[in-house]
């Protein structure tokens, strides 16, 4: 049976206190939404569809980010989860299939929950994913009869004998696509809240003799984000669980409890992994790599047996080959250091390619940037580049070529040779020495002795 997404994000999210509309504050280095997607990704959807409200053309970017094809439906005024999933219609016109409806503010709800639901969906017409709540709070009720899933009644409707029952609406559920429309189209907005919510679809549908399952899962996959400090505790979940992930997979962990990763952050078996180091997204290490403490990663690639830090940023479009070492203090950032390329102290590698067993000295810098444009360095392979050697690109360094300590790299440089660019050095016998005593002289007149 085919299957698509609704993913509702049109809320503001007021409780959040920010001017950025609530799915797009970060978790694990990605927007709440992205989560949301890539759990339902794990379906292989026909069609994904993200309901836009607050922040539309900001939310709507995030999605299309995340998946290229996303249809997105424009809900205007927030009138409730049901006007919300009715904005669908016409981005599933003519799909047959199941609609899985989630929320864009809950990142935590399994591929395989997910799964469960569709499993259930052969038994009941709607399945609706609950959880027994610690503190049931503001959550919808789910209120059964035996198996049967009766009705939803939510907070500010509900009698004291139903805000007394635990088990809560998480709000992901699924439906016939066509089934769901016709469902949501005969909800009201005659409630304490004025909205239109898509938990009536429960009792309608029950009116109608048709069958309403609960699939259950525990609280914290259906941990939902409303405030900044709820953000701050789902950060922390999420770091614990991809920790926790990393060491399963085979990842030596020096001190796992200060890393920090990504949604997308891909780490091979045996890689190794010091203390105090960050993943920010789009970062793939492979296997037998060692990234020692105190490194801050993001949009690159570390290929095996590479070396990186201690105190290394590798930055957007790092592309490290085998055995390549970047060392203490070096940033790195949209360049391809080649097989056993050393960079190893103090330098700032940009725009460039190194050759591979090229040897970059400390201090070196590319010059990239004239304050407008953007410019590549380019160094071929086995080339020695001194220390504090200067290279104003665009630049190139051929195979086997050297740099003097302290040059100034302006023009290009032939494979074999040596670029040097400094003033002669002059040498003035004890010269040194009588400065030295004219100096302590000066001082010890001063000094009144
Ligand atoms: C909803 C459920 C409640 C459930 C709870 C779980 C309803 C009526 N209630 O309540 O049973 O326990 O979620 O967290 O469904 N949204 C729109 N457009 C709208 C309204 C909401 O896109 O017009 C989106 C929001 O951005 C959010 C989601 O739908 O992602 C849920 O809306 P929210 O207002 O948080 O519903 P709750 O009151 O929490
Ligand atoms: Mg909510």
């Amino acid at each position: 049976m085919p299957v698509s997404l609704v993913i509702l994000a049109a809320g503001l999210g007021s409780r959040m206190n920010s001017e950025r509309p609530k799915v797009l504050h970060p978790l694990g280095g990605a927007p709440l939404l992205a989560h949301a997607m890539r759990a339902g990704a794990m379906l292989a959807p026909e069609r994904v569809v993200v309901v836009t409200g607050h922040g539309a053309e900001a939310v709507a970017k995030a999605a299309r980010a995340e998946d290229p094809d996303v249809r997105i439906a424009h809900q205007v005024e927030q009138k409730g989860t049901a006007h919300a999933v009715a904005q669908a219609r016409g981005a599933l016109d003519g799909f047959q299939g199941d609609a899985v409806v989630l929320y864009g503010d809950t990142p935590f709800v399994r591929p395989e929950t997910l799964e469960a639901m569709l499993d259930a969906r052969a038994r009941h017409a709607i399945v609706v994913l609950g959880f027994e709540a610690a503190d049931p709070g503001r959550y919808g009720r789910l209120v059964m009869d035996g198996d049967t899933l009766e009705r939803i009644v939510e907070f500010k409707d509900a009698t004291d004998a139903e805000r007394a029952v635990t088990l809560c609406n998480s709000g992901v559920l699924c439906a016939d696509a066509v089934s769901l429309f016709e469902l949501v189209d005969r909800v009201d907005s005659e409630n304490a809240a004025g909205e239109f919510y898509l938990t009536d679809i429960v009792a309608i549908a029950r009116q109608k003799g048709l069958s309403v399952g609960v699939v259950r899962c525990t609280e914290a996959e259906t941990l939902g984000i409303n405030t900044r400090a709820e953000l701050a505790a789902a950060e922390e979940a999420f770091q614990r669980r991809m920790r926790a992930e990393a060491l399963d997979n085979g990842v030596t962990l020096i001190a796992p409890d200060t890393i920090h990763f990504a949604l997308d952050t891909v780490i091979g078996r045996d890689a190794v992994v010091g203390p105090n180091v960050v993943f920010g997204p789009g970062v793939t290490i492979e296997s037998e790599a060692l990234i020692r403490a105190f490194c801050h990663l993001e949009g690159c690639h570390v290929s095996r047996g590479a070396q990186v830090g201690p105190f290394a940023r590798l930055r957007p479009g790092a592309e490290l080959a085998e055995d390549v070492h970047v060392g203490n203090f070096v940033e790195i950032k949209n360049a391809i250091l080649d097989e056993g390329a050393k960079v190893n102290h103090l330098s700032y590698i940009g725009d460039a390619d190194v050759g591979e067993k090229s040897n970059i000295g400390a201090g070196t810098i590319t010059c990239n940037y004239d304050g407008v444009f953007k410019h590549r360095t380019v160094i071929g392979k086995r080339a020695f580049i001194g220390s504090d050697t200067m290279l104003v690109a665009p630049v190139t360094v051929g195979d086997d070529a050297m740099t003097g300590s302290g040059s100034v790299i302006t023009r290009d440089v032939p494979a074999g040779a040596l670029a040097l660019e400094r003033a002669t050095q002059d040498i003035k016998p004890g010269l040194a020495i009588r400065l030295m005593d004219r100096l302590k002289a000066l001082k010890a007149k001063k000094n009144g002795v």
